[in-house]
């Protein structure tokens, strides 16, 4: 712009390339409104469209950073020195991030500014993923000058939308019900979803999208967001008197301030943005599909994830190898793949109040130590996986007698326990190393296949004792670091282990943990109805080989309900499947159904778990009453649909079942029935689904009426 800073000129579906788009400019004067200069009135600031803006020179809008100078003032001027363009798109070294390791399917974009009098470079970074539409930005403060100055604020992106005209949709909710879709109309002034936590939280994801009022799943216009973190965010609108929408993400102002010293750098996270025109459905998947490619661990990324069997809402925390081992046989026998052993096998946990941290095996439990129950599951050829809560210290532990200062707490002031239990501070070095030790010893000596990494608590009383009174705002960010850095020595050390992440199930369900375990526990909550509402807002945001899904016992341990197990079933194939239940206490024939099960989900266990995810009916949308998806697979040929109705109506209407995302010229037949349906037919005409389809030849086929599947795989004449 005339005064060297970037201005912002437009953002959205791709236009033709040119020198300058002076339409997109243009300066208006408005009297009273505080301009660049004298003899530039129409510069004015807050009319303008900015491309990461400060404030206190004329823009009061909120900021995407702000810095103040030894002196206190909280001006900034960063004006334009050079750009650089680079093939690919590296790592960051201390965070999570998206990479193009090939060097072939990205483009790096690097704005140089620099403000004058206090030194300080910054560092805009732009990565354009054209084969996904997904374009990446963060940026990096450097200190160039000769005093410390503090970043009060440092968002990773910042966009001016030129109109308002946009639904806000967000994944809110609690623990046990996380990312339920919310859908409200942009208005004048401010609306956000943010975290304090210190976790990405059940109650507001980062993930959120701009859709135009009539934008639907199939069609129309939508912005996604997200922040590759999981820490404390800020995700928000601001909607200003000329109805510009200013978009910012990044890490939560509140709650941070960073300590800028002279040659030091700050890397802000990186907010990932996509765009498309034709609906949710497809930036849902063009989103998933850049993270599998350009975010999860490449070693994870494509490959079948194992089904597993966990023993925490069988057992809890009364178990010992024998009763273990009769769960593991019982597994094997129905073919489950992997046993998890949940929270409890160490120290003297026999509660949660109790032996977080020292992560050494309870001698009761296991007297014969934990390698020889992992020896025994191995034989099995089942593999083996094993709970952790890597951050957290109970009172009662030799943790806590030997290095009570490691854990969280401010001085003379009460701690307020969670769940129990308290908070390490990962801040720390040492603290990471010890647990990077203890970690690593489990794991080769049981050589482990698969870690649950679980966080149970929010952080309150935060406060880091090795770090100054005026470093206290870094904590926050610090602690992060810390998570992050204990993960990256886990993965760097034991590449071929599994990683899946759980925060009291889906509170921790980000982009920063999908980099480090490329699945997450999706919800603590696996009554089949609410994981259906669950997973269906899940969906928007991520791709359903990160969800973990189980099927357990009923009645549901969280709810009460009573689901057959067919529909339990159903619902967790939408996802990597997992038996969360004591499957010793099912019935033959029970058993004979679960065996059935996982016979056909591993046959199709790549489309469930790659396939790309076509919501049909939004239960967010409609009375709540039905609720439907579809997996397609890539050349079409085979796919599978699931209907899903809470509530019978008598002498219901001709209901019918319209699939999305197949090739309208080939022929399928359903559920390997004889008759063949063309793709158009069933995608615009649909099936019946209140009539019998005839004879079904699998576990899909039931006259239960509340969950079906329809599996179409192409027959050509
Ligand atoms: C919370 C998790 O979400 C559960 O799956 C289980 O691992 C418990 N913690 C164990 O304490």
């Amino acid at each position: 712009m005339e005064n060297g800073e970037l201005g912002q000129v437009y953002f959205g579906s791709k236009i033709h390339r040119k020198s300058a788009y002076d339409n997109l400019v243009i300066r208006e004067e408005h009297t009273a409104t505080p301009a660049w200069k004298m003899d530039q009135p129409d510069f004015q600031p807050e009319l303008i469209k900015q491309e990461y803006a400060s404030f206190g020179k004329g823009d009061f809008r909120y900021p995407a950073f702000q810095i103040t100078a030894d002196n206190g003032s909280r001006i900034s001027e960063f004006t334009f020195e050079k750009y650089t363009l680079t093939a690919g798109k590296k790592r960051l070294a201390a965070l999570p991030s998206s990479f193009d390791d090939t060097n072939d399917d990205a483009e790096t974009l690097t704005i140089l500014l620099k403000d004058k009098v206090t030194k300080i470079e910054l560092d805009l970074s732009y990565t354009v993923f054209p084969n996904q539409d997904v374009i990446i930005r963060s940026s990096q403060f450097t200190n160039r000058g000769t005093q410390t100055a503090v970043l009060n604020r440092a968002l990773s992106s910042q966009i001016d939308l030129p109109d308002a005209n946009y639904d806000f949709i967000q994944f809110s909710g609690s623990w046990a019900r996380e990312r339920q879709m919310v859908r409200t109309q942009l208005r004048s002034g401010i609306q956000n979803i943010s975290s304090l936590r210190t976790a990405s939280s059940h109650q507001q994801n980062p993930f959120f999208m701009l859709a135009r009022p009539q934008t639907t799943d199939d069609h129309g216009e939508v912005f996604g967001f997200n922040l590759i973190y999981s820490g404390n965010f800020l995700d928000q609108v601001e909607v200003d008197q000329y109805d510009v929408s200013r978009i910012l993400v990044g890490i939560n102002p509140a709650e941070f301030a960073w300590n800028l010293a002279p040659n030091e750098s700050f890397q802000t996270p990186e907010a990932v943005i996509s765009y498309t025109d034709q609906g949710m459905n497809q930036l849902s998947q063009q989103m998933g599909a850049f993270y599998m490619q350009h975010l999860v661990n490449p070693h994870f990324a494509k490959q079948e994830r194992p089904i597993l069997i966990n023993n925490w809402e069988a057992t809890y925390f009364d178990f010992n190898e024998d009763k273990l081992m009769k769960i593991v046989n019982a597994a094997k026998t129905l073919g489950i793949e992997m046993f998890v052993l949940d929270d409890g096998w160490f120290g003297h946990r026999n509660d949660d109040k109790t032996s977080l941290g020292d992560w050494f095996v309870d001698p009761q439990k296991f007297p014969n130590g934990l390698a020889h129950l992992a020896d025994r599951i191995h034989a099995q050829k089942m593999q083996f996986g094993l709970w952790f809560e890597p951050e957290m210290i109970s009172i009662d532990s030799e943790l806590y007698q030997n290095h009570p200062d490691w854990m969280i707490g401010a001085p003379n002031r009460q701690l307020s326990p969670g769940r129990n239990q308290f908070v390490l501070d990962m801040s720390r070095t040492e603290v990471v190393d010890y647990l990077f030790e203890a970690m690593s010893k489990i794991i080769t000596s049981t050589k482990l296949d698969y870690i649950k990494w679980d966080m149970n608590r929010n952080i309150t009383e935060m406060f880091g004792a090795s770090l100054a009174a005026n470093e206290q705002l870094e904590m926050p960010h610090r602690y992060i670091l810390g998570v992050y850095q204990l993960y990256n020595r886990l993965i760097t050390a034991f590449p071929s282990v599994l990683f899946e992440s759980c925060a009291s199930g889906g509170g921790r369900f980000d982009l920063g943990m999908m980099y480090y375990a490329p699945q997450a526990w999706t919800s603590d909550d696996t009554d089949a109805v609410e994981r259906m509402h669950v997973q269906f807002g899940t969906s928007y945001g991520y791709p359903q080989s990160m969800m973990g899904a189980h099927v357990s016992a009923v009645p549901n341990d969280q709810t009460g309900r009573i689901t057959p197990l067919k529909t339990r079933g159903d619902v967790a194939y939408f996802g990597d499947l997992g038996y969360e239940l004591d499957i010793t206490k099912l019935s033959s024939t029970e058993k004979e159904a679960v065996k059935q099960q996982i016979t056909f989900y591993k046959k199709y266990r790549r489309l469930f778990q790659f396939g790309n995810f076509y919501r049909l009916d939004n239960p967010f949308e409609n009375d709540g009453n039905v609720i439907s998806w579809a997996v397609v697979n890539k050349d079409k040929s085979c796919a599978i649909g699931a209907r899903y109705q809470l509530l019978n109506h008598p002498n219901p209407a001709y209901i019918r079942l319209r699939f999305k995302g197949l090739d309208p010229a080939k022929k399928y037949v359903i559920n390997h029935g004889t008759e063949k349906f063309y793709g158009d037919e069933l995608m615009h005409a649909g099936i019946f689904v209140t009539r019998s389809l005839g004879k079904t030849m699998d576990v899909t086929d039931s006259s239960d009426f509340n969950s079906r599947l329809f599996i179409l795989t192409q027959k050509d004449d």
